[in-house]
């Protein structure tokens, strides 16, 4: 097993690539089924930083029109959740009357993605919809439904794949998890 050093911690594989790569499969043939009718092309929701490399990922394998907007939000310090979700900078272009699909890395609390469809709702979305690569369902503590999840996983603190330890470790294209 792989394993992989970040400051003070050490991190050990625990899904692959390949792993993932077929999640995103499943996500994507189920987007392209939802939303191939759409009159207006839906918007994909980049959500800055930890986004980046899911949202390259799926846009690859979907075959709607489809116009991609970002947003940065920040809610992490080290390896904890602050329990606020700050707007770093915001929509990068009018979601007005909009379909929007959130792209998020993992859905953890589920503060951001509460915190975030209030501002598409204020910034006048039609609608919104959670597709999150990871979810660690014992962390959750919100009702929102999650529209389309990749992969469940403890609740356990990972990098990788774009998730970050203060911003390291979003370059490793597997993820790995804290080893304890
Ligand atoms: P939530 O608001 O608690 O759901 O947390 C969501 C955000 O916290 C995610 O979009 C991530 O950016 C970050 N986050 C949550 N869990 C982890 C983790 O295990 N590693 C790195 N970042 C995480
Ligand atoms: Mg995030």
């Amino acid at each position: 097993m792989k394993k992989v050093k970040i400051k003070d911690k050490t991190f050990r594989t625990l899904i692959t690539y390949q792993q993932l790569s077929e999640a995103i499969d499943r996500v994507a043939e189920n987007l392209n089924k939802d939303f191939k009718d759409c009159e207006q092309p839906p918007v994909l929701l980049c959500v800055l930083n930890g986004s980046i490399m899911y949202m390259s990922e799926l846009m690859k394998r979907i075959d709607f029109d489809c116009q991609v907007v970002s947003i940065k939000l920040k809610s992490y310090e080290g390896t904890n959740t602050t329990g606020k979700v700050k707007q770093a900078m915001g929509l990068t272009s009018d979601i007005t009357g909009r379909k929007v699909i959130i792209v998020e890395d993992i859905v953890d609390t589920g503060n951001t993605i509460v915190a975030l469809k209030q501002i598409l709702a204020d910034a006048g979305a039609q609608a919104s919809y959670v597709c999150t690569l990871l979810h660690k369902p014992e962390a959750y503590v919100q009702n929102e439904p999650l529209d389309y999840v990749a992969m469940e996983i403890p609740n356990k603190f990972i990098i990788g794949f774009g998730l970050d330890y203060d911003e390291l470790g979003r370059n490793y294209k597997d993820i790995y998890v804290l080893d304890e």
